[in-house]
């Protein structure tokens, strides 16, 4: 099983009601940590780069990875821009090769994203992939993108016109989840899933998934949350064993890079593999 298209992941998770991680990666060693995690685990996944990944890591550089570390890939996996309001650096990685984009155009008027979500789904079928769209933005900053305020939540009539105006692929509505972690267990309306989805079956995505408990992530999976986003926790899980790890040089004096990142690939695999259980997408490649 090769790369394959945004679209053949999420519509089968979302028939048979099993969410696929969405892990936003950084660099080589936390993008090849995801793939073994899902190849081990038979799951399917999908890697995200922020747009922020795409612009330190660099797009060339970034898609070079990427290829070589799917050839002759066994689980289906594709690769997937996360919210990018900029249309320049969308239209790159379109051309590119990036499987799908989700094009943020929250911070505009509805009417607005609207037409501007119709030209990116037609740049997008161009190259045969897919498009992720939002009509709220996400609460919280995540790789400089987004505001610590909660936007205004639409109506179901304007983000089913939506929907169904843009043809998009997957639909990421606001339903009190927020990026990074959360201060408390957040109120989430997962109605709101339901209502979407009983009017237009779409798969949704559902960002924030950081902190979220067992019961939540089960309960909005039912409801057809499909796409599963997955950043803080793998941002939290790189950093903090890399800071034990040097911690432990230090006290040893030892210092050996290659076992300092062998050690912190098997923690991100951990925490990618514990996500695709807790989402049951495991033995569902193939
Ligand atoms: P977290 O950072 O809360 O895991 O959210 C990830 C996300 O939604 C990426 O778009």
């Amino acid at each position: 099983m090769p790369v394959v298209s945004l679209k053949e992941i999420v519509d089968r998770a979302f028939r048979e009601r099993y969410g696929v991680a969405a892990i936003n990666v950084v660099n080589d060693l936390t993008m090849d940590a995801v793939l073994s995690a899902a190849v081990e685990q038979r799951s399917p996944v999908i890697i995200q780069t922020s747009v922020k990944t795409v612009r330190t890591v660099g797009l060339d550089l970034l898609f070079a990875m990427w290829r070589e570390m799917t050839a002759g890939i066994e689980v289906p996996v594709c690769l997937h821009l996360d919210h990018c309001p900029d249309r320049v650096l969308l239209s790159d990685c379109l051309r590119k090769g990036w499987n799908s984009v989700l094009f943020d155009g929250s911070r505009m008027p509805v009417s607005e994203n609207l037409r501007q979500t119709v030209d990116v789904v037609a740049e997008a079928r161009s190259y045969g992939a897919h498009v992720e769209g939002e009509i709220e933005a996400i609460t919280g900053v995540e790789d400089d993108i987004g505001s610590d305020e909660e936007a205004q939540r639409e109506s179901l009539p304007v983000a089913l016109d939506f929907i169904r105006k843009t043809g998009i692929d997957v639909f990421a509505p606001a339903i009190g989840n927020a990026h990074g972690v959360y201060r408390a267990e957040p109120q989430l309306d997962a109605q709101r899933v339901s209502d979407i989805v009983a009017a237009e079956p779409i798969p949704i995505a559902l960002h924030g998934g950081t902190g979220m408990t067992d019961a939540q992530f089960r309960d909005l999976i039912s409801r057809g949350c499909a796409k599963v986003n997955i950043s803080t926790a793998l941002k939290i899980t790189y950093m903090k064993s890399n800071l034990a790890f040097l911690r432990d040089a230090e006290q040893r004096d030892t210092w050996d890079p290659p076992s300092l990142f062998k050690d912190v690939a098997g923690a991100v695999m951990d925490m990618a593999a514990e996500h695709m259980r807790r989402f049951g997408s495991v033995g569902k490649a193939g």
